[in-house]
């Protein structure tokens, strides 16, 4: 009989649920997204958990449905165990335990990161080609920012991280210094494209392959305070060349580091992942660098940049197949 995995997926402010089949190909992904946190520019936690307990039964109904297989035909649940905020998690893990002790089936937990990194493995249709290990991943989302060398689906070497803030909230500050609403990712994105990188922001001298994007979000700060000074109208007239400078400053900080990972470690296979790797000017200066370096590049599709549970579903599937199952007894971790 053919396996079927069902993945829940509920670290922050988005309810997912996804079906793969053991080939890990993605039969249903689907995401309710919550618009009440917009208006308080960031992500309440309880507010959170309480639309995640609206959500996860519809959300894991149409994920079945959409997916055309009934409860019974699954062979385990897969859930994100954390990192993210306890209480949204508490809601998929205690949703993922109960169902899976109705239908006396295995349940699997996932850490969130690796999910993200594990991301390049869903399949649309089953000839998709995937990375074959080692890969070097550049992990990139809204708070984490990390390079990873991927040696298997269970072996990750983080070679480096940031020591403070993630370029996702780097990001999202900078947004919210220029008022432009939550999350500031893709707005920035957008402008980015009308504009021209004429600020230059202080950069960060960190050693090894570690990032730091506390002072560049201070530089962003004050480079604008002094703008503001000789202009008062200078952010509204030049909207678009700040968000370029904004995102060139990050993506170059971004690959500056992974490119001295990639010579060091000779790695010829390269990924990025999470939430910022839906950026457009990251994804194309990161197919340049793989042509640089004769490398197999892959990209996310957009659906798998974000938040979802059909990552969360990959990483269970490989853990299906090595029997790798939780007990229930297992909580979720916040940190
Ligand atoms: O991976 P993710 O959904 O959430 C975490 O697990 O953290 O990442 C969210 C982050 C936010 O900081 C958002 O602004 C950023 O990804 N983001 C982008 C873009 N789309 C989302 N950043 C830059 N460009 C984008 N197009």
């Amino acid at each position: 009989m053919k396996q079927y995995i069902l993945a829940i997926e509920s670290s922050c402010d988005d309810t997912s649920a996804a079906v793969l089949d053991e080939d890990f190909v993605c039969l249903s992904n689907v995401t309710a997204s919550q618009n009440v946190h917009k208006q308080y520019g960031g992500v309440v936690p309880e507010l959170a958990s309480r639309a995640h307990q609206q959500n996860i039964v519809p959300v894991v109904d149409v994920a079945l449905k959409n997916a055309n297989i009934t409860r019974n035909e699954l062979s385990a649940i897969a859930f994100t165990r954390g990192p993210g905020l306890l209480g949204s998690l508490l809601v998929g893990v205690s949703f993922a335990k109960s169902l899976a002790l109705s239908l006396n089936i295995p349940i699997i937990d996932v850490n969130h990161l690796e999910a993200h990194v594990l991301a390049h493995f869903v399949k649309d249709d089953i000839s998709q080609s995937v990375p074959d290990f080692p890969y070097l991943c550049l992990l990139v989302s809204g708070g984490n920012t990390q390079i990873i060398q991927v040696n298997s689906f269970n072996d990750m070497q983080v070679l480096g991280k940031t020591i403070d803030d993630a370029a996702g909230e780097t990001i999202d500050k900078a947004a919210k210094i220029l008022d432009l609403g939550y999350p500031g990712g893709p707005i920035i994105d957008r402008l980015a494209k009308e504009g021209k990188p004429t600020l230059e922001f202080a950069k960060a001298h960190i050693p090894d392959y570690d990032y730091s994007f506390s002072g560049l979000k201070t530089s962003i700060l004050y480079t604008l305070r002094d703008k503001l000074k000789e202009n008062p109208s200078y952010i509204k007239d030049n909207m678009n060349d700040i968000a370029a400078s904004v995102q060139k400053a990050v993506v170059d900080s971004l690959l500056d580091k992974y490119e001295k990972a990639l010579k060091k470690t000779k790695i010829n296979t390269i990924a990025i992942a999470g939430g910022v790797s839906a950026n457009s000017l990251l994804r194309e200066r990161f197919v340049a660098l793989g042509k640089k370096y004769n490398c197999k590049v892959f990209i996310p599709k957009f659906t798998y940049t974000t938040d979802n549970a059909a990552m969360v579903a990959s990483a269970g599937m490989f853990k299906l197949k090595n029997n790798d199952f939780a007990t229930l007894d297992l909580p979720a971790y916040a940190r």
